[in-house]
C-alpha cells in the first residue's frame, strides 16, 4: 500500500490539465467520494495497527497535495482563460492622466521666451526686501503714498510713523530687482526679472493681495526711448499676433523719465471696442520709461555715460487677456475644473 501511495504521489504531480473537462475529470478520478484516494482511505481500514501511523502520515499528505495540484489547476485555467478569451490585447494601454501647467507659469514662460530672443536673461530677487531697494533707490519720496501701510505689508519697521531706509517689508513691486541687479552689475545689462509680488489688497475679482510681474530692464551707451518703443513693439507682437498696435500714453513713475503706459489694441474686437476694452479698442499692459538718472547714481552707475529703459508688468492681466479669465480670484483657487482648462499648453 505504501507503493501504492507513492506511485499515487508522482502520477498526481505530473498530471497537466488543458480544459475545464479535463480538470472536472481529475477531481472525479482522485478526489471524489468514490475516487481513488478515498478508496485508499477505505482500504486503512485494514492495514496492521503497528503500520498506520506512517501510513496515515503519507495518506494524509497526498490527499492535501492532490487538493493543491486541483487548486493551481484551476488557477492557471482561469488566468490562461481570461488573456486569451476576456481580455483583448490589442486594445490601446490605459492613458496616464497628464497633469497642466498654471496659466501663469504658461504665461511667464512664454514672456521669458519672448525676450530671450532678443538677448535679455533671467534674474531673481528677493520677496522679503528692504525700504531701500523697493523704495528708496528708486527714488520714491520719503512721504510718497505707495510706502503706506495700506498698501504695504510691513515685516518689521523702524518708527511707526516714518519708513526707513531698513524697514524690511513683501516686495510690492519688481522694480527692486532692478536695484539688486545693477549694484552687482556692471552695464551692459539687459535682463528681465520675473516673481511674486504683494499688496495689502481686499482680494477681489479685479484685486489680489498676491500677484506676479515681469520686470525688464536695459542699460548701456545710447539706450533711447526708440529702442524702448521697438523692444516692446516686437514683445506685443509676439505675445499677442502679428497684427497687434501699440500706443504708449505719458504717465508717471518716481524712477523713470519720462515714464508711460503701453496699450496693445484689443485683439477680441480688432480694435473696434467691445466689452474687455471698454469700448476703446485698447487695452493697457504695462508701465515703463527711461531710468531716472537718480536710479542709476544709486546704483553707482555713470547716468552722464549710461542711459536704459525700463518696464515691468503683470502676469495676471496678460494672461486675462490671453485667456479671457476675469477674475483674479481663479489663479489662486487651484480649482481642478480650471486648471484642467489649460492642458494642452505647455
Ligand atoms: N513697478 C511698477 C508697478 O508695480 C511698474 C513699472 C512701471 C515698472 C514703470 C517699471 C517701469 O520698470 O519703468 O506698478
Amino acid at each position: 500500500m505504501l507503493q501504492k501511495v507513492k506511485d499515487l504521489s508522482e502520477e498526481i504531480s505530473k498530471i497537466s490539465v488543458k480544459s475545464p473537462e479535463e480538470l472536472e475529470s481529475f477531481r472525479i478520478k482522485y478526489l471524489s467520494k468514490k475516487g481513488t484516494i478515498s478508496v485508499l482511505f477505505d482500504d486503512f481500514r485494514n492495514v496492521p495497527a503497528e503500520d498506520k501511523k506512517e501510513l496515515g502520515q503519507k495518506l494524509n499528505l497526498l490527499k492535501q497535495s492532490a487538493l493543491e495540484k486541483y487548486n493551481t489547476l484551476k488557477e492557471s485555467l482561469l488566468s490562461s482563460e481570461d488573456l486569451s478569451e476576456k481580455t483583448d490585447l490589442t486594445r490601446p494601454s490605459f492613458p496616464f492622466t497628464l497633469g497642466s501647467r498654471h496659466p501663469i507659469s504658461i504665461v511667464r514662460n512664454e514672456i521669458i521666451d519672448i525676450f530671450s530672443r532678443i538677448g535679455f536673461t533671467v534674474e531673481e530677487g528677493p520677496e522679503i526686501e528692504d525700504d531701500d531697494h523697493v523704495f528708496t533707490k528708486l527714488n520714491f519720496a520719503p512721504e510718497h503714498p505707495a510706502r503706506d501701510m495700506q498698501d504695504t505689508f510691513y515685516i518689521s519697521r523702524l518708527s511707526p510713523e516714518d519708513s526707513n531706509p531698513e524697514d524690511i517689508l513683501l516686495r510690492t513691486h519688481t522694480s527692486s530687482v532692478q536695484i539688486r541687479v545693477m549694484q552687482k552689475q556692471k552695464p551692459p545689462i539687459r535682463a528681465i526679472f520675473p516673481g511674486r509680488v504683494f499688496r495689502n489688497e481686499a482680494i477681489s475679482a479685479r484685486a489680489h493681495c498676491i500677484f506676479h510681474q515681469v520686470e525688464g530692464l536695459y542699460i548701456d551707451e545710447n539706450v533711447s526711448f526708440a529702442d524702448l518703443k521697438q523692444t516692446l513693439l516686437f514683445f506685443a507682437r509676439e505675445m499677442f499676433g502679428k497684427e497687434t498696435e501699440i500706443r504708449l500714453r505719458p504717465s508717471y513713475f518716481p524712477f523713470t523719465e519720462p515714464s508711460a503706459e503701453l496699450d496693445v489694441s484689443c485683439k477680441i474686437c480688432g480694435g473696434k471696442g467691445c466689452n474687455v476694452c471698454k469700448h476703446t479698442g485698447w487695452l493697457e499692459i504695462l508701465g515703463c520709461g527711461m531710468v531716472h538718472p537718480n536710479v542709476l547714481e544709486a546704483c553707482n552707475i555713470d547716468s552722464k555715460k549710461y542711459t536704459g529703459f525700463a518696464f515691468g508688468m503683470g502676469i495676471e492681466r496678460i494672461t486675462m487677456l490671453k485667456y479671457q479669465v476675469n477674475d483674479l480670484r481663479l489663479y489662486f483657487e487651484n480649482d481642478i475644473r480650471f486648471l484642467d482648462q489649460f492642458k494642452t499648453s505647455l
